[in-house]
């Protein structure tokens, strides 16, 4: 079974990152969408919250299922046989620091890296532009699945 691994912070996940991971599911037999901790980024959801929001917008997706990890992503790997990591590429800035990663996970695993050219409609999306633009008022609507959308909203709206 060929099988890949889509891994990210998802804080929340955004439309880029859902184009992503359906190219991926039309690729791989099985998709697994990895919530993983970046100790450098602030979370707005907590880990089982972006696991739901996840699974809420890919229940259309039957190859697809949402996990989550604390450690090495290529331990993860092992632990479920996984041999490929797809990852979206945005931006040549993206690509020296996902370039590196890649290079870091097959010498410590093996395990590949594919990168993904970004639909180009999403090339200006990140989770955390989105939470700013969210915060003052800014309409986010067409950048992130419906359900993140009104998780957003009232996530916001706890905090005023
Ligand atoms: O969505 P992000 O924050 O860009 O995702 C980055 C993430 C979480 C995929 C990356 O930081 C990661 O793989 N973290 C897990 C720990 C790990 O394996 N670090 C070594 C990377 S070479």
């Amino acid at each position: 079974m060929r099988r890949a691994v889509c891994p990210g912070s998802y804080d929340p996940a955004t439309n880029g990152h859902l184009d992503v991971i359906e190219r991926a599911a039309n690729l791989f037999d099985e998709v697994v969408v990895a919530v993983l901790v970046n100790k450098s980024k602030q979370g707005m959801f907590t880990i089982s919250e972006r696991m739901q929001l996840l699974q809420d917008a890919t229940a259309q997706l039957p190859n697809v299922r949402v996990d989550s990890w604390h450690g090495l992503l290529t331990d993860y790997c092992k632990e479920q046989g996984i041999q490929s990591i797809v990852k979206g590429l945005r931006s040549v800035s993206d690509f020296d620091y996902e370039l590196q990663m890649a290079q870091m996970n097959r010498e410590i695993s093996g395990v590949e890296t594919l990168l993904m050219s970004n639909n180009p409609s999403y090339s200006f999306l990140s989770s955390s532009l989105v939470k700013e633009v969210a915060t003052y008022g800014g309409d986010v609507t067409d950048m992130v699945p419906p359900v993140v959308h009104e998780r957003l909203l009232a996530r916001l709206a706890e905090r005023d």
